[in-house]
């Protein structure tokens, strides 16, 4: 089948091309958006991937976690970020019980494919039934290891995992049976950097890291702490870029250098 291309409009970045990016030793940028405005400031400055966050349950609808956020919700804001990007692979959280059965999670999944116009979808912990389920019907998947957000009801607090050798070795194994069920990428949040050092090395797939050090193949941030507009009190390993920045466009570009050049993380926003 030939390909169409339109006008000057770029393609947008594959996972291939992600993967080859890791390869070359080159890092990924990415933070998260919500909306078209951003979006296309995002994709302009040249981040290289956005993820469509159930973040947004804190930031955008204020809540104190993000269990509130429904798949209307995802596929409303998936759709915005969608629109407005050009180049920038988009990626969309499936969010709180969206995906507790393979069958499920696939119709949800649909939907931010289909309505949201997503590249691919993140689910939170070591699901391999759904990760398997969901690459087997054509739908690319990334993981997410380490501080599970949707889990904060048990988990009790925001806080490191993987400290403990015996934490550590079950996030390793889950790594990689992500990996071996198809997953594409996988989000390792809030872990020692020596851990996320060594998943990174260890996978073929890009390791995008959030408080996970400066040795993943990739980093995120959520949009609203990096420019100091969250609700809360910003976590330690985020940065706030507007601090030496002029605009938001400036603090972007900031955030994008600072990730390409292995300027950030540094330790003080490492564990
Ligand atoms: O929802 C989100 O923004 C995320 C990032 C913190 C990785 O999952």
């Amino acid at each position: 089948m030939r390909q169409t291309t339109y006008g000057s409009t770029p393609k947008p970045l594959t996972v291939n091309e992600l993967i080859a990016m890791k390869q070359r030793g080159e890092k990924i940028t990415c933070l998260t958006a919500y909306d078209a405005s951003f979006s296309a400031l995002i994709d302009k400055v040249g981040i290289d991937m956005m993820l469509v966050g159930d973040s947004l349950g804190m930031v955008i609808q204020g809540h104190d976690t993000t269990l509130p956020v429904t798949i209307n919700d995802m596929v409303y804001h998936a759709r915005s970020v969608s629109t407005a990007r050009r180049r920038a692979f988009v990626i969309a959280d499936l969010p709180f019980m969206s995906y507790n059965t393979p069958v499920v999670a696939a119709k949800n999944a649909a939907k931010l494919m289909q309505v949201g116009g997503v590249q691919m979808v993140k689910l939170e912990g070591p699901r391999i039934d759904v990760v398997r389920f969901l690459v087997d019907q054509g739908i690319p998947v990334c993981g997410h290891l380490g501080l599970l957000p949707q889990l904060i009801n048990q988990l009790g607090s925001y806080k490191v995992q993987g400290k403990e050798p015996v934490d550590a070795a079950k996030i390793i194994a889950d790594a990689h049976q992500l990996q071996q069920a198809g997953a594409g990428l996988l989000v390792l949040e809030c872990v020692p950097a020596v851990l996320a050092r060594d998943i990174s090395a260890q996978l073929s797939i890009p390791v995008i890291g959030i408080g996970a050090g400066v040795d993943c193949d990739g980093q995120v941030l959520v949009l609203y702490d990096m420019l100091n507009i969250g609700i809360g009190k910003r976590p330690r390993f985020s940065k706030n870029f507007m601090q030496d920045a002029p605009t938001i466009e400036g603090a972007i570009d900031a955030y994008h250098q600072a990730v390409k050049q292995s300027r950030f993380p540094t330790a003080e926003h490492s564990f």
